[in-house]
């Protein structure tokens, strides 16, 4: 396994393009499941958990051909042969779930091991199971002899209900409207997510033919029709990535310039960078970032909250951005009960981080020299913020697990090499 190596860099200076966004292309594939014709995504990112929706995919029976140079994925579920996820892929990555809703809409019928993803909370799939239970399908819960969890849901038809989520959360939200989208009837989801990502899915699969009005609202509306047909669809741009060079920028005093961003997709960020001093220049196609170096950058707080709030997806990043203001910060991460595993490896590169609250708060003092240490990432975003921290800090780091940064960032060493930061990937040598 490799490692990547960073050496103290900045002030980072460039240009940036940011790629397709991870957590809209994975439900996007699935939902190529709803119909038997051929769909094609583009402006996909080179990513593992894409790698690994296809590998899902392909293991129901879909026809999927990617181009990696061309940014596209075709997929032909002409024939769906399987209804059961692989345990060893829905292991790799949480997202699987998401196969559940497409699957018992076209074919009655799906089963899944419990899933995996970065352990940052305990991340339960109730209220996905309480939305299908709610549109008619039976759930089988069980455990087999290595006690890994199943869970099946099974129905004759699905009709369509009213749901109310008792917590926002994006993937119920979509793998319900997913399989809302082929029952009988009209259904309301009550208390939805309003993430970009789900408006980027309805937005598919209304060009496939389905009725959905309201995402991106608290209410979404699915009429359900009797079938889907295949449809084009273009990725929209990853805001938690844009967030990430915004943060560069901002930890190495830098001046960069991010296109393919959305700016009104990363509000909070920006609002919050500005509070700190950072100056954000918003232009039509892109977003330039710049902190001088002779400007003191204060600190702020921050809380994570579902979309519009601040991403807990961009928490750690801004953590490594804190350690280095001027002033102390409390960060509350309010969506997962366990999100702060790289606050132990920060600290070895003397962040100073403690945490209060029953592990709920973060309280960043600020002000650190951050020196060089062997970390690890612990997960996909604490990797990030490990390689922001790596960029600020004197003497070299050394970031092991790495295959957490892959599953989310496309080129990201070919992306900050391109922006003068000293960073390479190695193979992994003995400790
Ligand atoms: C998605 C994102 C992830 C992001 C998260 C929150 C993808 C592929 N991943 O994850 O990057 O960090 O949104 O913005 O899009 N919950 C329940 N029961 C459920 C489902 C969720 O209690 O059935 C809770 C979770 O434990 C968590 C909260 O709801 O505390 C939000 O989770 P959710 O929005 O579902 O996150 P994901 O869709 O898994």
């Amino acid at each position: 396994m490799s490692i990547i190596r960073i050496g103290q860099s900045g002030p980072l200076k460039g240009e940036v393009e940011v790629s397709g966004s991870k957590n809209a292309v994975l439900p996007l594939l699935a939902a190529t499941l709803l119909t038997e014709e051929a769909c094609e995504i583009t402006d996909v990112p080179d990513l593992k958990d894409v790698d690994v929706m296809c590998r899902l995919l392909r293991s129901f029976g879909a026809v999927v051909e990617e181009d990696k140079g061309g940014k596209s994925i075709k997929v032909r579920a002409k024939t769906l042969t399987s209804n059961e996820a692989p345990c060893g892929l829905v292991k790799k990555m949480r997202a699987s779930v998401l196969a559940m809703g497409p699957l018992l809409a076209r074919t009655g019928r799906a089963k899944v091991s419990l899933p995996g993803g970065c352990a940052i909370g305990k991340r339960p799939i109730d209220l996905h199971l309480k939305g299908f239970r709610a549109l008619g399908a039976d759930i089988v819960s069980m455990e087999d002899e290595e006690n890994y969890g199943y869970v099946e849901a099974v129905t004759s038809e699905l009709k369509g209900v009213e749901i109310y989520l008792d917590t926002r959360s994006v993937g119920a939200t979509e793998n319900i409207i997913m399989a809302a989208a082929l029952s009988r009837g009209v259904t309301l989801i009550e208390n939805a997510a309003q993430e970009p990502e789900i408006v980027d899915l309805a937005n598919f699969l209304n060009k496939m033919g389905a009725k959905i009005k309201g995402a991106g609202t608290d209410v979404v509306k699915i009429e359900g029709v009797e079938r889907l047909h295949g449809a084009n669809h273009t990725v929209i741009p990853d805001r938690i990535e844009a967030a990430t060079f915004l943060l560069a920028a901002a930890v190495t005093k830098g001046d960069i310039t991010v296109t393919n961003m959305l700016s009104d997709h990363v509000k909070p960020v920006i609002a919050k960078l500005r509070e700190c001093g950072v100056t954000v220049e918003d232009g039509a196609n892109e977003t330039r970032v710049y902190a001088s170096g002779d400007r003191m950058l204060t600190a702020t707080d921050i809380k994570t909250l579902p979309y519009p709030g601040f991403p807990t997806d961009v928490q750690p990043q801004f953590m490594a951005f804190l350690a280095t203001a001027s002033g102390s910060g409390v960060i509350r991460e309010t969506v997962f009960e366990n999100r702060f595993g790289h606050v132990p490896e920060l600290n070895k590169m003397n962040a100073g981080v403690t945490l209060a609250r029953e592990g709920r708060e973060a309280i960043v003092p600020g002000g650190r020299i951050l020196r060089g240490a062997k970390v690890r990432a612990t997960d996909l975003r604490a990797g990030a913020a490990l390689i922001l921290a790596g960029l600020a800090a004197e003497a070299e780091t050394e970031i092991s697990d790495v295959y957490h940064i892959d599953r989310g960032y496309s080129n990201i060493i070919e992306k900050f090499s391109s922006l003068g930061a000293d960073i390479k990937r190695l193979p992994h040598t003995a400790k």
